[in-house]
């Protein structure tokens, strides 16, 4: 498949803009420009017959403009990419697009670098909508998917890795990370919480333990890891009972941390507590992409917000290219406020991956729980922010029981 070359359409009202396009495509080995369409009502038909893998569609157009064209396109061929070309990047006609199915969005003209990534990239997804689409007319005897995990599957009921990531800084990530630890966390499924967050990790503050241990204690001994020794380092919060490995106190102390150090300490935890969640930064450092790897479930979480909305669109992109099954996700919506238009279910379709629970807003409960250092889910698990970690904690072991089961299966590969 990999072989394939990316078949585009094009499709612009202006002779100019079809030709200038076809140009900047010309000298790429893997695309090939199958068509060119004058309208939008014309790029709907092109579309049909030749089967392209990415429309690249203008907005403005005599008949069919290209947002409502693009919706048409999606609905009758799911599998076709569509990236849209307008003159202004106007944040309005962004959302309008992404709503109607819009893969990407680039502004004219096009950086010929900007332009040949954003096919490949469509390219890419087409070609695994197309293959996907092919093994479900032939059957589930094949294969689905690729499950990320490195474990082997021999070991011995290895505790879970629970990664929460958002591609958006300040959505409520560690808030999220800190509050379903707790709520995972009992007698018989002990959990611990670590920072990788490096430079600016604040989940020591979110519990009121800062300046104690950190993971620069443990580094340093990587190889010759101990029960004992790890005991010692954590951090118990009394109040909730989970664990705590906390990141280091100064930003700059953060290199001290390499991602072999870093999967070496999760996967020793892993064979010490049932649930191991991590909390990350939205900046992709190679300690938080090996931590992916090794993930079990990686909790995404995003908001009502476009920005934040195209950032996990493009965090969904990115996993699949690192052959991580999207099965894995646990896609979550915070700060949730339901007279905004924009709900679970829509994000949920436009994305194609659904929305597992929603959080809603609260500045009272969340922000005094911050400032106070006392997570919601200890003494206000009962209000509707509370409700919405009990759920989120419930999808995410009902997930964690289906990939079990479809291992059992289908053992892991890669
Ligand atoms: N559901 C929510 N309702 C209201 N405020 C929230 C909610 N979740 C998080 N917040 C607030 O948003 C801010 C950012 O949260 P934080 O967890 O630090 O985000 P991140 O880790 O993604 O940067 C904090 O002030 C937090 O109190
Ligand atoms: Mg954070």
């Amino acid at each position: 498949m990999a072989t394939d070359k990316i078949r585009v359409l094009i499709v612009d009202d202006i002779a100019e803009t079809r030709e200038n396009v076809r140009k900047l495509l010309q000298f790429e080995t893997d695309v090939d420009v199958a068509g060119t369409a004058r309208s939008g009502k014309e790029g709907i038909q092109l579309s049909q017959e030749l089967d392209p893998d990415v429309v690249l569609m203008d907005i403005n157009m005599p008949d069919i403009d290209g947002i409502s064209a693009t919706e048409i396109i999606r609905q009758k061929s799911p599998h076709i990419q569509v990236v849209i070309l307008s003159v202004q990047g106007d944040p309005n006609y962004m959302r309008r697009a992404m709503l109607a199915g819009a893969r990407d969005f680039l502004t004219k003209p096009p950086m010929g670098d900007e332009l040949i990534s954003a096919i490949r990239r469509a390219g890419e997804m087409a070609h695994a909508e197309r293959a996907k689409g092919m093994q479900q007319r032939l059957g589930p005897s094949i294969p689905g998917g690729v499950p990320m995990s490195l474990g082997n599957s021999a070991a011995v009921s290895k505790g879970k890795i629970i990664t929460v990531y958002s591609p958006k800084g300040g959505t409520g990530c560690t808030t999220i990370a800190v509050n379903l630890a707790i709520a995972l966390n009992n007698d018989d499924t002990r959990t611990v919480l670590v920072d990788a967050n490096l430079q600016f990790g604040d989940v020591a503050v979110f519990v009121n333990e800062q300046g104690k241990n950190t993971i620069l204690d443990l580094t340093p001994r990587v190889d010759e890891l101990e029960v004992e020794l790890v005991e010692e380092i954590l951090i118990k919060h009394e109040a909730s009972g989970i664990h705590i490995l906390a990141a280091p106190q100064r930003p700059e102390m953060a290199e001290k941390v390499g991602a072999e150090q870093f999967g070496k300490v999760l996967q020793f935890l892993q064979r010490m507590y049932s649930y191991v969640v991590v909390d990350t930064s939205p900046i992709l450092t190679d300690v938080i992409l090996s931590t992916f790897d090794i993930s079990d479930v990686v909790v995404l979480v995003t908001t009502q917000e476009i920005p934040a909305i195209k950032n996990s669109r493009l965090f969904l992109d990115l996993l699949q290219t690192m052959g991580i099954n999207k099965n894995r996700v646990v896609f979550t919506m915070n700060r949730f406020d339901k007279r905004i238009s924009i709900t679970p279910e829509r994000v949920g379709e436009n994305l194609k991956h659904e929305i597992s629970a929603a959080i809603p807003l609260d500045e009272k409960i969340v922000i005094t729980a911050v400032n106070r250092g006392v997570p919601f889910m200890i003494d206000n698990k009962a209000q509707p922010v509370g409700k919405g970690i009990l759920s989120l904690a419930g999808a995410v072991r009902a997930r964690l029981t289906l990939l079990e089961e479809s291992e059992a299966e289908a053992p892991i590969k890669r």
